[in-house]
């Protein structure tokens, strides 16, 4: 695998977007944070660079339009919340062609005091990105608790459940995520068997809500 991927993430300005950017760059790896904005993406780059900065590290995220941070990079992350993440897929299609698209998106809905998981005719979310897109769809993420992942000082040990159809991709993928001090990476199969791994993140936050509990992961152990 080569040492430094250019890494879009496309609404990179939310609860993923800056743990994902600040720890990729930290890894060395070029970071594009996208935005349907330009100035919002270039705000939170710029405060991005403060993490970085105060870290000791180079200040080297850039800040960009979502279409062009998906053209420019690599591997580009949909960290947007799911109902949006489709017509943005078909916005962006032709700038992610053939390239590898790593999807975190959970669909979940909230009945009441219970949440649970939102089964989609295509499968998953993950499959329905993939109908959409010509791209290497390859799903993972869901399971990172966002707001203890932003926090640069905590101690984690999280596995990560990498699913898709392209092996190349995924070993990439799955190779990138470990690299993560904490992370902890498993192929867990084609991307049909994404619903698996995605309906495990209503299960969290109930378990999380009804035991008064907080930043829950999983462990395969
Ligand atoms: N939060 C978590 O703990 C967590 C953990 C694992 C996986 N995930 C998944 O990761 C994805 C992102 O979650 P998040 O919590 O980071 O989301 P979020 O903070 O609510 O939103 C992320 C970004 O999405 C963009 N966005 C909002 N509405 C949009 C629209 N209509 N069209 C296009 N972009 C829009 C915004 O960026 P701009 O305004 O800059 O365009 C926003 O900053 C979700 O699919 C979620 O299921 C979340």
């Amino acid at each position: 695998m080569k040492s430094n991927f250019k890494i879009a993430l496309l609404g990179g300005t939310g609860h993923l977007g800056i743990g994902l950017a600040v720890r990729f760059a930290i890894l060395g790896h070029d970071v594009i944070v996208g935005s349907r904005k330009l100035e919002k993406a270039k705000m939170k780059a710029n405060e991005y660079n403060q993490i970085l900065e105060k870290l000791g590290e180079k200040p080297t995220i850039k800040g960009l339009a979502n279409e062009d941070a998906a053209k420019q990079a690599d591997i580009s992350v949909f960290t947007i919340p799911w109902e949006h993440a489709f017509a943005t897929a078909e916005f962006l299609k032709q700038a992610l062609k053939d390239k590898i698209v790593i999807s975190p998106l959970v669909p979940m809905e909230k009945r009441g005091k219970t949440f649970y998981y939102s089964k989609l005719p295509e499968g998953s979310a993950a499959e329905k990105l993939a109908t959409i897109l010509d791209s290497k769809v390859i799903s993972a993420y869901q399971t990172i608790p966002a707001e203890k992942f932003a926090r640069l000082n905590e101690k984690f040990e999280w596995d990560v459940a990498v699913c898709g159809d392209n092996d190349e991709a995924k070993k990439i993928v799955i190779e990138l995520t470990n690299q993560i001090d904490g992370l902890k990476a498993y192929d867990a199969g084609p991307l049909a068997v994404s619903s698996m791994v995605e309906s495990l993140t209503p299960l969290l936050i109930n378990i999380m809500l009804r035991n008064k509990l907080k930043d829950l992961g999983v462990r395969f152990v």
